[in-house]
């Protein structure tokens, strides 16, 4: 089997791809990105993917892995809360597969940044089980136990003093009240804490764009595993995907 995958991380207003180098876990080329069209329907969605797809000369062999940004089970979506709300039933790998004619799989864009942290970035190699959050307009979370993900984990969703958690601890949160980083680091410690009550997790790593921002907050967090920064930042959900399409 090749090398080469070809990953696409589909977000709220960009949908981003590059052929991605399997041995070294990052870009074989330059990504490339696409704003969102509007409305966002799997259509529009699809021929975005078909004209990303063919920016690069690939053969045909080539898988694709896609990235996105909702609760998904076997590639099909499940609710949708950022794009266009005709996603809801879509069957992802299905609708990429006829839109490029080529071997598709599609997780939770979370899931995938997950795979790329734990085969490539910060949790490589690591034993046991491994919580990676990822910090944005939402919480989305991977949960990989001794290198094997354990997929559709929605913790961002976890009802937490009663608040939806995301609403409250993600990077959103933090912009839309203004809060200064001790005080994000607050939620923040409220809402890893449960988190590792509930799974004990031997490691947890933190993604998202803010995690660039890590110094700020990280060492104010006080937990019994290791929280540690994301390695492969925004091309982790690309690199992940496409490990996965190609069955890494
Ligand atoms: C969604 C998750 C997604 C996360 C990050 C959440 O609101 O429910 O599926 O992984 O946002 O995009």
């Amino acid at each position: 089997m090749s090398d080469l995958a070809f990953g696409i991380d589909i977000g709220g207003s960009g949908i981003k791809g590059a052929p991605v180098d399997l041995v070294a876990g990052e870009y074989a080329d330059k990504r490339t990105r696409i704003p969102t069209p509007q409305p966002s329907t799997p259509q529009a969605v699809a021929d975005v993917l078909a004209k990303l797809v063919d920016t690069y000369q690939l053969s045909d062999d080539v898988p694709i892995g896609v990235a996105f940004p909702a609760p998904m089970q076997h590639g099909v979506v499940r609710s949708m809360a950022n794009l266009d709300q005709s996603w809801t039933g879509v069957d992802l790998p299905a609708l990429v597969q006829r839109a490029t004619g080529r071997h598709a799989v599609a997780v939770n864009d979370a899931d995938a940044a997950g795979v790329g942290e734990v085969r490539y970035g910060a949790a490589r190699d690591a034993d046991g089980v491994v919580l990676v959050a990822t910090l944005g307009t939402g919480i989305g979370s991977a949960l990989v136990v001794d290198g094997v993900l354990v997929p559709n984990t929605e913790l961002g969703h976890l009802e937490i003093d009663g608040h939806d958690a995301e609403s409250r601890a993600a990077d959103s949160a933090r912009e839309r009240e203004d809060l200064s980083w001790d005080e994000w680091a607050e939620r923040l410690q409220r809402y890893f804490g449960v988190v590792e009550d509930l799974l004990s997790p031997d490691l947890i790593v933190v993604g998202g764009g803010v995690s660039k921002h890590h110094e700020k907050y990280l060492p104010s967090l006080h937990l019994r595993a290791p929280i540690v920064p994301a390695q492969l930042r925004n091309a982790a959900g690309i690199v992940g995907a496409a490990a996965l399409a190609a069955g890494r």
